[in-house]
């Protein structure tokens, strides 16, 4: 299972990596223009946290598939472990059904519907996120679209990694990790909510507390 995180906050990866396997990062253009810097800053400073095996996933911007395809040869030619993240319009289609032959690894991205995702699939996109909250926030089942991507992806053995994206809610992201998906993209927000629940260090603190009004300062093993 690939955990990743989707931002371009270097010193969040680097805090969040410190207690959690983080795999790799994804971005998009709104993260990376949100970030005020541009992919020749913000890669080498993740790889310098995460170690040059990171997969760092960078969207293509190009409108054409000649474009894309252009964009994807040049991101692949960085120095870095890159996947190239393709909106599955019928533009980002075609450019992924050209890329199926060759070394370049896409994420379908934009994922909305059943159906973009299993297109996507067979095209032979080799992760793809459908944009959990965005389902919801239309009125849809973003964990149900994720499920019957899944379902899809093993009845007909593609191999593609599920890769869930756009959280707002833990509850978002327990839902959808019984769907099966192989891996998640999670903002930092919503790891600092699930790994912060109010109750946990009131406990840790009563435990030590007793502790210390029966042993003071010794510590366990003393
Ligand atoms: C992945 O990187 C997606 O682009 C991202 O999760 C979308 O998230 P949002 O819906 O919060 O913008």
């Amino acid at each position: 299972f690939k955990l990743l995180l989707d931002t371009a906050d270097v010193a969040k990866i680097a805090e969040i990596n410190e207690y959690l396997p983080v795999a790799g990062v994804t971005t998009n253009p709104s993260i990376m223009a949100g970030s005020g810097k541009g992919v020749n800053y913000v890669l080498p400073a993740i790889v310098e946290v995460l170690g040059e095996d990171a997969l760092l996933f960078v969207q293509a911007l190009s409108t054409t598939v000649d474009g894309i395809i252009e964009e994807a040869n040049k991101l692949v030619a960085l120095p870095y472990n890159i996947v190239v993240k393709i909106p599955a319009t019928p533009i980002g289609l075609a450019a992924m059904k050209r890329l199926q032959p060759t070394d370049i690894r896409t994420l379908a991205t934009a994922i909305y519907t059943v159906q973009q995702g299993f297109f996507a699939a067979i095209n032979g996109a080799d992760y793809m996120s459908p944009y959990l909250n965005r389902i919801d926030t239309l009125n849809n089942d973003g964990v149900g679209v994720c499920a019957e991507i899944q379902h899809l992806l093993n009845q007909h053995e593609l191999s593609t990694i599920l890769t869930p994206a756009s959280f707002k809610s833990n509850q978002q992201v327990m839902d959808v990790l019984a769907t099966g998906c192989g891996a998640i993209t999670l903002p930092v927000d919503v790891i600092e909510q699930m790994v912060n629940f109010p109750a946990v260090q009131p406990a840790v603190e009563r435990f030590n507390k007793d502790w210390s009004a029966a042993f003071g300062d010794k510590l366990s093993y003393n």
